[in-house]
């Protein structure tokens, strides 16, 4: 017979060892990649999906991606008030979802550019917006080069050296001296077109003439300029652009560009989308713009973040989807995640298990 101290006390026991109700039937296991089969790019990115943590929320977003990519028209039965154009079936078939892409600036000044470029060069994407960094470093890296650095070198070694450091990444002085030298008779002509022709100058129609000027494959915004797809960036004024802006209006005053037209183009085309999804890197402008511009339509269908921010603070950048439903900027029940990382390491994944798998495949 057992001593009642050698008996573990049947209170922790019972605690310890509480049965199981019954796991439910759809439930998925926890599992990672198995290097020792050989596994291509796809299966290997198909693998996060059950790692678990932010690995499953690159899974989420992988998923809803391409759930925007599939949408069509046709896929949903059509609604007793639609306009006589979208009931005919052809029109149905071809009309996709709308899809709005936002990035922060230092993205353009990472490798993402090239990313960015491929969506933009196949039309993967309805529009963008971004800030001002995000338009001038794209112009930019077709005047002069970025390079890899550091993040712990000296900032004053930097400055007394010419160079300018974006996180690890560095940008010589002269490239914006490149950059003034290039931009700034573009801005003369901007002037006059205003002046003569009665041009009215919005940050989109800006970045989609600076896109035309470039006429240069590897800018971003030739490309958009090119394939017809808006770029919005509401504070044009806060980088490189807006000293270049400062410094020409005391030479030639009088150059105007208006927030108001862009406002309506960028609501009324989420207003008139049949079906919207956002893919938003990084908090601020960005973020916010395209999700206020879901508002209108009463909220996105799909949403899809990848940011670093927090929301103990309360703000934007770190918002959830979730608080974005509270808004109205994203749909009830729509699908969204937010997926917690550096853009820079889990965007090309999602790209690459996305819009890029479809070009593999063909
Ligand atoms: N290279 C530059 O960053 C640069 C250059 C010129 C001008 N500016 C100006 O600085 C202002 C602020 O820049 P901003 O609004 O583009 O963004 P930001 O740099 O202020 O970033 C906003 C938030 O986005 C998130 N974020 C940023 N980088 C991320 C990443 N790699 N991965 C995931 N999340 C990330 C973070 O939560 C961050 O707080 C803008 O007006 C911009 O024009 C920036």
């Amino acid at each position: 017979m057992q001593s009642t101290t050698s008996q573990a006390p049947l209170s922790a026991a019972t605690a310890v060892l509480l049965p199981s109700q019954p796991v439910p039937k759809d439930a998925v296991s926890v599992i990672g990649p198995d290097f020792d089969t050989p596994l291509n790019l796809q299966q290997f990115i198909d693998s996060y999906e059950r790692i678990g943590f932010q690995a499953n929320s690159l899974g989420k977003a992988i998923d809803i991606v391409n759930k925007m990519r599939k949408w069509r028209l046709s896929d949903e039965s059509v609604l007793e008030d639609e306009s006589e154009e979208y009931t005919l079936p052809e029109v149905r078939a071809n009309t996709k979802c709308t899809v709005f892409l936002g990035y922060t600036s230092n993205l353009i000044s990472s490798g993402l550019r090239e990313i960015i470029l491929y969506l933009v060069k196949h039309k993967h994407i309805s529009a963008i917006v971004t800030t001002a960094g995000g338009i001038e470093e794209d112009f930019i890296k077709c005047l002069g080069d970025t390079y890899l650095a550091d993040f712990n070198l000296d900032g004053a070694d930097l400055r007394r050296k010419g160079m300018n450091r974006i996180g690890n990444l560095i940008v010589p002085n002269d490239n914006y001296c490149k950059f003034e030298d290039w931009v700034t008779p573009i801005l003369d002509k901007l002037l006059e077109e205003q002046q003569m022709l009665g041009t009215v100058w919005t940050p989109s129609s800006v970045v989609r003439r600076l896109g035309k000027e470039i006429n240069d494959e590897r800018s971003v915004y030739y490309w958009a300029y090119k394939n017809d797809i808006p770029v919005f960036c509401p504070a044009l004024t806060d980088g490189s652009l807006g000293d270049m802006i400062y410094f020409h209006s005391f030479r030639s005053p009088g150059l105007i560009i208006d927030i108001v037209r862009d406002i309506r183009s960028l609501n009324d085309l989420s207003l008139k989308a049949k079906k919207a999804g956002m893919i938003i890197l990084g908090g601020g402008v960005c973020k916010h713009q395209i999700a206020n511009a879901m508002l209108i339509r009463n909220g996105a269908d799909f949403s899809v973040y990848i940011n670093t921010g927090q929301e103990f603070d309360g703000s934007d950048s770190g918002a959830r989807p979730e608080e974005a439903v509270s808004w109205g900027k994203i749909r009830a029940g729509a699908e969204s995640v937010k997926v917690f990382a550096d853009a820079t390491l889990v965007f090309p994944l999602l790209v690459a298990a996305t819009f890029a798998r479809q070009a593999q495949k063909t």
